[in-house]
């Protein structure tokens, strides 16, 4: 059966093989949703480790998990359950890593999917959002806080720095860099060896073919610059 590694942001070792499987008999852990992403409820709602107790969002995004509130409703929520923990949804790396800030590192989890594939020698840091279908290959790095969409393809030896996030089915070739808090849009394509800036936005369906300034948007393939 496959089971699902749940992690705590602060005590996980950084080596992903060094993280341990919660048997499926041990007691859940109680986990919120912060913002409403269908394909994240579809991945944790499925994992016996997890007790899904709700999900805090701007307003409440209707269906059947229980709305927590907004953001300042956390301190309320979590003194009633001191041992609730969060998972960060959102896709907006600058957004995520203010939630990181305001929900506090000790009460963030993260989730690998058991159908994620993370290859001898690379690490994944807490906090992080792995997806079903993503593929760290050998010696890559992923930072903390960051969202692997489905799909998404880091080679081996590529750096992924903090709070970036990689859409749906985007691939990092060998060796790639992507600094802190950069955006790679769906099936984007990052060659081998580029450095991705601090901040940046790579467009859907761009071939990135060149190294890309921090805080530009580029899209196209080849990949050209959409604002200074
Ligand atoms: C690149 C992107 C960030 C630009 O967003 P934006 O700044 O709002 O840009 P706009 O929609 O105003 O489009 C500006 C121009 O760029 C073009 N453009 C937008 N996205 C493009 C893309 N991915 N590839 C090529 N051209 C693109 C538009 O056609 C438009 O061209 P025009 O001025 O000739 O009409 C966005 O379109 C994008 O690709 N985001 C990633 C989406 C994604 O992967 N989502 C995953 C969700 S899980």
């Amino acid at each position: 059966m496959l089971r699902y590694r749940v992690l705590d942001y602060e005590s996980i070792p950084f080596q992903p093989q060094a993280l341990a499987c919660r048997p499926v008999t041990a007691p859940s852990t109680a986990l919120a949703l912060v913002g409403l992403d269908k394909d994240v409820l579809d991945l944790v709602r499925t994992s016996p480790a997890l007790e899904l107790v709700g999900v805090f969002d701007l307003v409440d995004p209707g269906g059947e998990l229980p709305y927590l509130g907004d953001d300042e409703a956390w301190a309320a929520v979590r003194a009633e359950r001191p041992g609730l923990k969060v998972l960060l949804t959102v896709d907006g790396p600058a957004q995520r890593r203010r939630l990181a800030d305001h929900y506090g590192a000790d009460a963030l989890l993260s989730v690998v999917s058991p159908a994620a594939h993370v290859a001898a020698g690379a690490k994944v840091g807490p906090g992080s959002l792995i997806q079903r279908g993503v593929t760290v290959m050998t010696d890559a790095t992923i930072g903390k806080g960051c969202k692997l969409n489905v799909n998404a393809t880091v080679h081996h030896d590529a750096r992924v720095g903090d709070f970036c996030t990689l859409a749906p089915g985007a691939l990092l070739l060998g060796r790639v860099t992507v600094e802190d808090e950069a955006y790679i849009g769906a099936a984007a394509v990052v060659l081998q060896n580029l450095r991705i800036g601090r901040g940046a936005t790579i467009g859907a369906g761009a071939v990135v073919t060149a190294d890309v300034p921090p805080g530009v948007t580029v899209a196209g393939v080849p990949a050209r610059l959409l604002t200074p």
